[in-house]
């Protein structure tokens, strides 16, 4: 099918089944420019919770849909492509946390949002990367575990001076990003200022000019008096950038900054979840509950 007719029909079939269609920032652009909402995961959370819809479409990867689902259960979500999963979320699992909550009885459960809903279930309260630091700080003093993201958490844990042990997991893509790298870009590109998300290793965010979610890195070069920037998060965040800023200037890091589940969703894709009714996501009553709890708390201290 031609791109403008799946399009046109993307539209009337969101119109016919009173869907609402969310994309996080890594999209492809194509995706993020029909998406009725674009953000990141925090954003996306608190839209699928305040949605009027009937069907929530998730352009994005299977812990967004599963987040949209326990907040919003009565809602049918949708995840386009049924294999796009996130490998950071699936570095701590159910099994694995139970044994260490038995070992660590008086330790909290922080959870970081890239986690399965089971994982949810087990843990106090979640987080995302752009409200961590907010409600960290409500546990100050308190003994924690955060998982399952160790970058995220070692620069929590450092700025904020923690008691916090740390799950080994990592993002893939953006735990590879070098020193080298950057100075290699900083070389290249002089006058512009390097921005990173925190799920970069710590000795990289010590020298980013600004480090954030996608939409705190967004937001960072919106209002920016520099022009110039050296991206360091998934590319698909490029193109929000330079349709809010179309006079400055974006350079991505490097190439592999590119994350293989949250592309695997095409236009496609969206079209065929919307008139097949594909791929449900169900989250059983007992673990939705359970993680609603820490879902909701975050929301509250959000
Ligand atoms: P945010 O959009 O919350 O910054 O998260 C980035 C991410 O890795 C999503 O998978
Ligand atoms: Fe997971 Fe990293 Fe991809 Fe985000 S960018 S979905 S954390 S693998």
């Amino acid at each position: 099918m031609e791109k403008s007719l799946i399009i046109k029909e993307i539209k009337r079939l969101k119109e016919e089944k009173n869907a609402v269609l969310l994309a996080h920032f890594y999209q492809e652009g194509d995706i993020q420019d029909i998406a009725d909402f674009t953000g990141d995961s925090l954003y996306l959370s608190q839209v699928a919770s305040e949605t009027n819809a009937d069907v929530i479409v998730f352009a994005g990867v299977r812990f967004m849909a599963e987040t949209a689902k326990i907040l919003s259960p009565e809602k049918t979500v949708l995840l386009p492509v049924k294999e796009a999963g996130c490998p950071m979320a699936d570095m701590v699992t159910k099994a694995r946390l139970i044994k260490y909550k038995e070992k660590h009885p008086d330790r909290i459960v922080v959870c970081y949002v890239n986690s399965t809903a089971e994982v949810k279930a087990l843990s106090d309260i979640c987080v995302t990367s752009s409200n961590a630091e907010k409600i960290i700080k409500h546990y100050q003093g308190q003994k924690m575990l955060y998982v399952p993201d160790k970058n995220l958490g070692t620069y929590l844990r450092e700025k904020y001076d923690l008691d916090m042990e740390l799950w080994p997991g990592f993002c893939c893509i953006h735990n590879d990003l070098s020193l080298d790298q950057v100075a290699m870009m900083k070389k290249k590109y002089p006058k512009a200022q390097f921005i990173v998300h925190p799920e970069a290793k710590l000795e990289i965010v010590k020298v980013a000019d600004f480090a954030g979610s996608t939409k705190g890195l967004l937001n960072y070069v919106i209002e920016s008096d520099c022009d110039e920037f050296i991206i360091g998060t998934e590319y698909g965040i490029i193109h929000t950038m330079e349709k809010a800023c179309p006079n400055k200037k974006f350079h991505i890091l490097t190439n592999d900054l590119a994350c293989y589940d949250m592309k695997l969703t095409r236009l496609e894709d969206i079209y065929y979840a919307l008139k097949d009714n594909k791929f449900e996501i169900e989250v059983t009553k007992n673990i939705r509950v359970k993680a609603f709890k820490a879902l909701d708390k975050m929301m509250k201290l959000s």
